[in-house]
C-alpha cells in the first residue's frame, strides 16, 4: 500500500507550479516510483500551443531521468472536479506497465481511483512489437 492522501498533495503542490498562461488550467501530477521516491510535475505551456508539456508526462520525463522505470500510483490534481490523464499520457505511461491512477480537484476530498489500464484499455505496448 501507500499513502494517497501524501501523492495526492505531492500533486496539489506541482500543480501550484504550473505555468499555464494560455489557458489558465494549472495540472499538478506525482508519480510514486517502487523506489518509494515521488516525481513531481505540472504542466509547461508554450506560446505555440503543441509543444505543452501535460504535468503527467512532465513528472514521467522527471522520474525517468531520475533513473526510473517501475511505477506504483499517479496522483493528478486539477480542476473543480477531478480530472484524467489526456490520452497521449496514458499511452507515455503505458510504457512502464500498469498502475493506480488517483483523480483529484484542485481541492476537495473528492477522489476517483482507477488504473491506467481501465483508462487505456488494449494499449499497444513493447510487446505488440513481438507479435
Ligand atoms: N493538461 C495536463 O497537464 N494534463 C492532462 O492530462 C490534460 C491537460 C494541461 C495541458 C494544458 O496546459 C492544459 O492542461 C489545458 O489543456
Amino acid at each position: 500500500m501507500y499513502n494517497e492522501k501524501e501523492l495526492i498533495a505531492s500533486a496539489r503542490e506541482a500543480r501550484e507550479n504550473a505555468y499555464c498562461p494560455y489557458s489558465g488550467f494549472a495540472v499538478g501530477a506525482a508519480l510514486l516510483a517502487v523506489s518509494g521516491r515521488i516525481y513531481r510535475g505540472a504542466n509547461c505551456e508554450n506560446v505555440s500551443y503543441g509543444g505543452t508539456i501535460c504535468a503527467e508526462r512532465a513528472a514521467l520525463a522527471t522520474a525517468l531521468t531520475a533513473g526510473e522505470r517501475r511505477f506504483i500510483a499517479l496522483a493528478v490534481a486539477a480542476g473543480d472536479t477531478p480530472v484524467a490523464p489526456c490520452g497521449i499520457c496514458r499511452q507515455m505511461l503505458a510504457e512502464f506497465g500498469d498502475i493506480a491512477v488517483l483523480r483529484a480537484a484542485a481541492h476537495g476530498d473528492e477522489i476517483i481511483r482507477t488504473t491506467l489500464s481501465a483508462l487505456l484499455p488494449e494499449a499497444f505496448t513493447a510487446y505488440s512489437l513481438d507479435k
